[in-house]
């Protein structure tokens, strides 16, 4: 692994920002970029993000397998859903979420679909609880889901639209008096 000219710039300009010998503190988004650049989390890509940081291997794992953003395996080249499995969102129906990954992606959270499209997962809170049940594809959330607009989502996503996120039940904020 080796970050790309410009990814490897932008990286000396986030280490720079910490004093001498603090420069572990740089970890997270330097393996985000590199999750970023690589589409999920290499152990190369964690190496050398640990060499960048003169840090121990074990360390960069240790912070890259905390945090569920992180994808240690390969995800969906289209979209990995992320579906929330807390609280509110199970109440609100979760489940019925997963249950069309299951059936439209892989039977099992991280497996690829067959054609490698797609991937999916559960997780924790995502700070959305009011607009339960809801996933997180990418950077966006997609909120108030059903089973069938989530399955309407993934179905747009293969052709290769970018379905608006936010609330996906017509339930917006109102305007700002
Ligand atoms: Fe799902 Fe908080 S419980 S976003």
């Amino acid at each position: 692994f080796a970050f790309t000219p410009a990814n490897e710039a932008w990286a000396k300009t986030q280490i720079a920002k910490y004093p001498e010998g603090r420069q572990a503190s740089a970890i997270i988004p330097l393996l985000w970029r590199a999750q970023e650049q690589e589409g999920w989390l290499t152990r190369p890509a964690i190496e050398a993000v640990a060499r960048m940081l003169d840090m121990a291997y074990i360390r960069a794992l240790e912070v890259a397998t905390f945090y569920f953003m992180f994808q240690l395996q390969p995800v969906g080249s289209v979209a990995h859903v992320q579906i929330c499995g807390t609280l509110s969102c199970m109440i609100c129906g979760a489940e019925d979420l997963m249950e069309v990954c299951k059936t439209k992606i892989a039977a099992q959270p991280h497996a690829l679909s067959e054609d490698g499209r797609f991937s999916w997962e559960e997780v924790e809170c995502l700070g959305a609880c009011a607009n339960a049940p809801m996933a997180q594809i990418g950077k966006d959330y997609y909120e108030d889901l059903t089973a069938e607009s989530l399955s309407d989502l993934i179905d747009r996503l293969g052709a290769g639209e970018v379905p608006l996120p936010g609330p996906q039940n017509g339930r917006y904020a109102a305007e700002p008096a």
